[in-house]
């Protein structure tokens, strides 16, 4: 925690320097005049070790749900979280794996986790407990600390969702376009192309930050996200890290932490890009704490409070109160056994306002991004639409539909031309949209994606 002695300390050097640390003073400030020190309440001792969860006696009749802790383990602390409140004992799950304490050793109460984020936050790279990872020195807290799991704005004060964007991604720009505000998820199998359509739609240009979170991926898909396909495009965007080999308590809280940053630069009144890859590496971690606390699994192995923490957690982005900023979220689903309709991808499609489905099929044909067209939706199409451009739009998915309904009939050789003119339509000009809409993370973005479609269509008919 800063003193007012760092403080000062720090005001020597630059007028930056002097500015952050005039910052810090303030948020020291308000922080120490509006609360005692979190610091304070009754700790207790560790009753119970195991490698999922630790008991502690002494603290049930102060310790709340999701009170912050420090546990001492060795010569360190450790922080944890209250996962379970017993009238005998607490249950504390770590946010750090190696945290093992001894029987017998003291833990105090910390208060919730709270984060600060700051404009100086963009380009960097942090942890899900808000630390830089990105070895470009100390990070300066903003002057407001958050809880990182925050209740979303009320229903009825927020704005409604209606101003079309682009993403830089033709197929979805054209097909499932979206609007500022709305939260869209990519459901797909392992492997079939959701990190790489990802990180192409964090270049979209319609945005004022990005924040993307990495949570339960792995960790040398970090760098070549970050150094390959979003090289170059850093400046604006926060990337929040909990890699799969971190603890389920960290690889839970990246997308909160991760949502917390969007809500401080929408409240600021900018429109962000929020990036999850992958929620449902939110929903296996949320599974391990649930099942840690001893809650009952009852769907696939999933506890209850799954299904209740994912649309608290989908729920935040979205846009923010009337003429503020918004915050678009986009969220990869991995679908267990390419089965579409497991638990938890049915729970997020349902709080979701679209979904794209990326066809593993399709990918092995190398055609990228792997969209199903018929199979995706936008529920805000319109909104990101022109008349023309709608009615083009159904046109040319009627004609992919048919397309694909026929492609058995076509490959036995039951299809001739001149009997059907809808399906000699499609057959000439599918392969052909399908050709315009291929894009890899290294092509330009195009400056009007229905322009190139439509010359492409032209081509094809003279
Ligand atoms: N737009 C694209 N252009 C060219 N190749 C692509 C494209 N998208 C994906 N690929 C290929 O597909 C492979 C897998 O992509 P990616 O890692 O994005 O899939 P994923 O769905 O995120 O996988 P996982 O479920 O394992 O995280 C990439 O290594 C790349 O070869
Ligand atoms: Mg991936």
């Amino acid at each position: 925690m800063a003193t007012v002695a760092d403080v000062l300390a720090e005001t020597g050097s630059s007028p930056i320097a002097r500015h952050h640390a005039l910052e810090r003073l303030a948020a020291f400030v308000r922080r120490e005049c509006a609360a005692p020190s979190p610091v304070v309440g009754v700790g207790g001792t560790v009753s119970d070790v195991s490698r999922s969860v630790i008991a502690v006696r002494g603290m049930s009749q102060t310790a709340m749900l999701g009170d912050g802790v420090l546990m001492r383990c060795g010569d360190g602390f450790y922080r944890g979280e209250v996962i379970r409140v017993a009238e005998s004992h607490v249950l504390i799950k770590p946010f750090d794996d190696r945290a093992v304490p001894a029987l017998g050793a003291p833990v105090f109460p910390d208060g919730t986790l709270r984060i600060a984020p700051s404009p100086g936050w963009k380009g960097r790279v942090v942890d899900a407990l808000g630390m830089p990872l990105d070895g470009k020195g100390p990070l300066m807290p903003g002057c407001e600390s958050m809880p990182a799991d925050r209740p979303p704005p009320a229903a009825m004060r927020r704005a409604r969702v209606d101003k079309g964007l682009r993403t830089g991604v033709n197929v979805i720009d054209i097909f499932v376009p979206m609007c500022f505000g709305q939260r869209l998820g990519i459901f797909a199998g392992s492997g079939v192309g959701k990190s790489t359509l990802l990180a192409m739609m964090t270049k979209a240009t319609d945005f004022d930050t990005v924040v993307l979170a990495l949570a339960g991926e792995r960790g040398r898909e970090v760098r070549d996200m970050l150094e390959d396909t979003m090289a170059g495009k850093l400046e604006k965007t926060v990337t929040v890290v909990a890699t799969g080999d971190e603890s389920p308590m960290m690889r839970r809280l990246a997308p909160n932490t991760a949502t917390a940053i969007a809500e401080y630069f929408r409240d600021r009144g900018e429109n962000v890009l929020l990036i999850v890859d992958s929620i449902t590496r939110f929903a296996h971690a949320a599974r391990e704490v649930a099942i840690a606390a001893e809650e009952p699994p009852v769907s696939r192995g999933y506890p209850p409070s799954v299904f209740s923490q994912l649309p608290r957690l989908l729920e935040r982005a979205g846009p923010g109160l009337e003429g503020g900023g918004t915050i678009t979220g986009i969220y990869s689903v991995l679908v267990d056994g390419d089965d579409h309709n497991d638990p938890v991808s049915d729970a997020i499609r349902g709080t979701l306002d679209g979904h794209i489905v990326l066809d593993r099929g399709i990918a092995a044909q190398g055609r990228f991004p792997a969209v199903d067209i018929p199979g995706s939706v936008s529920r805000l199409a319109q909104h990101g639409w022109t008349p023309e451009q709608k009615k083009l739009v159904t046109q040319l998915r009627g004609l992919i539909a048919r397309f694909e309904e026929t492609r058995d009939l076509r490959a036995i050789g039951a299809y001739q031309a001149g009997n059907d003119s809808f399906l000699d339509q499609a057959v000439t000009l599918v392969p052909k949209i399908y050709e315009v809409m291929q894009q890899t993370p290294d092509m330009p973005v195009s400056t009007d994606p229905y322009n190139d479609l439509a010359a492409a269509l032209r081509k094809e008919n003279t």
